[in-house]
């Protein structure tokens, strides 16, 4: 696992899309695995800025977002599907043919995780995934359990995250469950880039880093993946005892 600590969310959203706006010039069909929340808000940003300069065109990328609250149709503005049109896919010209989501209205939810994981392989493999992490320490919508998942499923989202996610909602009305990709899926990336900034993700940062790895921090996993870049900066670093990176 590598750590860069960076001054400020602009440096860290201009160091991660960087990465993904090279991915994507060296090989314009990627398959890139993408995150909601605040975190890539800025990132989502710079990448905007590129394709409006015409430095990259995202016409040929192939889309796996991490999650979904059940419950939401793609209207919803709550949705995340909704959340990534609005923040990324809208303002550039990604072709929608080629944007998966785990659906939240699905009535087949086993199928619609053994697709979601078989459109994954078929499509090669994720190229680049991107993540933030929970204050709990979770990755997509994996929650503090006793074991690591592996594929897609329906989880019932934590206390925490509900109340992390509620500034979302105007009725503060989070659902309760959400389908997301498993540990196994988030592993398989060939490269995954995760954001940790502010306060509140100190304790999710020391344990995602420092602690040792355990599916109570589901995010500690990534120590075991041979390309993972964790993006910190220094409120989230705060509890780190090593701080030169
Ligand atoms: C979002 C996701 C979550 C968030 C995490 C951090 O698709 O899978 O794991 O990355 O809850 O959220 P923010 O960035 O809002 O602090």
């Amino acid at each position: 696992m590598k750590v860069v600590l960076l001054n400020s969310t602009y440096e860290i959203s201009k160091a991660v899309s960087s990465i993904i706006i090279e991915q994507i010039t060296q090989k314009p069909d990627s398959v890139l695995g993408f995150a909601t929340g605040s975190s890539p808000v800025e990132t989502y940003k710079r990448i905007i800025e590129a394709y409006e300069n015409g430095e990259v065109s995202l016409k040929d990328i192939t889309t796996f977002n991490l999650d979904e609250y059940c419950g939401l149709p793609h209207e919803n503005e709550n949705s995340y599907y909704y959340f990534m049109k609005d923040n990324l896919f809208g303002k550039t010209d990604v072709d929608y043919n080629k944007v998966h989501f785990l659906s939240g209205t699905t009535g087949d939810i086993d199928k619609e995780c053994q697709v979601y994981r078989d459109d994954i392989e078929k499509a090669g493999g994720i190229d680049i995934q991107l993540l933030g992490v929970g204050t709990n320490g979770h990755i997509g919508f994996n929650e503090p359990s006793e074991s690591f998942t592996d594929g897609p499923f329906k989880v019932k989202l934590a206390e925490s995250t509900i109340k992390a996610n509620s500034r979302f909602f105007e009725d503060g009305q989070v659902p309760e469950y959400a389908l997301t990709m498993g540990i196994g899926d988030i592993m398989k990336a060939k490269k995954i880039l995760l954001i940790a900034t502010g306060a509140s993700k100190t304790h999710a940062v020391k344990q995602m880093i420092e602690g040792e790895v355990t599916p109570h921090c589901p995010a500690s996993i990534l120590q075991n993946h041979p390309d993972a870049t964790i993006f910190i900066d220094n409120e989230s670093a705060a509890l780190l005892d090593k701080k030169n990176f």
